[in-house]
């Protein structure tokens, strides 16, 4: 029996599968799984079932000569050195198509909450703020409208096209850019300057790659529309956090919506936490019962097919298999 060893306890049904074809070691918690302990537990393993908190470069993977498959528990791979895995012929296997709605779900929510202000409203009240000398004016807690305003959505894959969707519903006009040009109906598609020019708000909705690592920086976010609002739920490392914080703190930035960062767990000191026009979460766009226990069978049917020999179903680089 080949053995696997999972750095989280999985929701789902799929997991006993896995459990019936390979030696299971499970790592029980608390909290984050150290990484020595991850090096230590992975010595004997051939088979690795992760989460997107668990970083697996390439000074990791050449202490592991007996590695056979990963699975991340993520659609996301950009905590895995993919590159060295393939150099190896090793399959990791991801969760695409799963999440898509969810994530929507929470990029919208993210948006008109930073559209409305509801986090600042949220603590005003539970503050005890809320009284006579401080209570409704015409222009008491005014945000800005969401239902008519123009979306721009930087990214247009399936989760984009979600976001899209939901903005049809509320009369919004919808540009998009892809790195790659794609015609999606629905789905007006610009140069990103153009949809940075034109957005009242912005949704990122791209991977985390070489090539967007810095995508909206200094230079882009100044290209954003005066007053327009970001919302990212895609990867931290997209976005230039010292440039954001400092476009929301002048007001050139209405606001944002983040639930990623680029550190995560976030530091106190982050600026954006800082700001009372952020609305922040905690990397949740995922985070459903019901997606997460499909996220985690995905996870462990692609473990169990590579355990097996066979193709994994959902594999991010299909490439190893010729
Ligand atoms: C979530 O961020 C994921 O990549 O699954």
């Amino acid at each position: 029996m080949k053995k696997v060893f999972v750095t989280h306890q999985l929701p789902g049904e799929k997991i006993h599968l896995l459990g019936q074809a390979c030696e299971l070691n499970v790592w029980m918690g608390p909290g984050l799984l150290p990484p020595a302990t991850l090096r230590e537990e992975l010595a004997a393993a051939q088979g690795l079932v992760c989460m997107l908190t668990d970083r697996i470069d390439a000074d990791l993977l050449a202490a592991l000569p007996q590695l056979e498959f990963v699975s991340s528990m993520s659609v996301g791979v950009d905590h895995i050195d993919v590159a060295a895995l393939t150099a190896r012929g090793i399959p990791l296997g991801h969760t695409p198509g799963v999440l898509v709605e969810t994530t929507a779900d929470l990029a919208f929510s993210l948006m008109l909450a930073a559209a409305r202000r509801i986090h600042e409203a949220d603590r005003f009240m539970r503050d005890g703020h809320w009284g006579a000398n401080n209570a409704w004016s015409p222009d008491f807690f005014t945000g800005k409208d969401v239902y008519g305003a123009t979306l721009g959505i930087i990214g247009m894959g399936e989760i984009g096209q979600a976001m899209a969707r939901r903005a049809q519903g509320f009369g919004m006009e919808v540009l998009g850019w892809n790195r790659s040009p794609r015609d999606v109906p629905g789905i007006a598609s610009v140069s990103f300057e153009e949809l940075l020019l034109r957005s009242d708000f912005v949704s990122v909705h791209v991977a985390l790659t070489d090539e967007t690592r810095g995508l909206l920086d200094a230079e882009a976010i100044a290209l954003m529309k005066p007053g327009s609002v970001l919302v990212n739920t895609a990867r931290g490392g997209i976005v230039d956090e010292q440039a954001l914080a400092r476009a929301l703190s002048s007001g050139d930035l209405y606001a944002a919506g983040m639930d990623v960062f680029d550190t995560e767990p976030v530091p106190a000191d982050n600026p954006l936490l800082q700001l009372p026009n952020v609305v922040v979460a905690p990397h949740i766009g995922s985070a459903t019962q019901m997606t997460r226990a499909r996220m985690a069978d995905m996870a462990a049917l692609n473990a169990l097919a590579a355990a097996r020999g066979e193709a994994m179903p959902q594999c991010a680089n299909p490439e190893v298999y010729g």
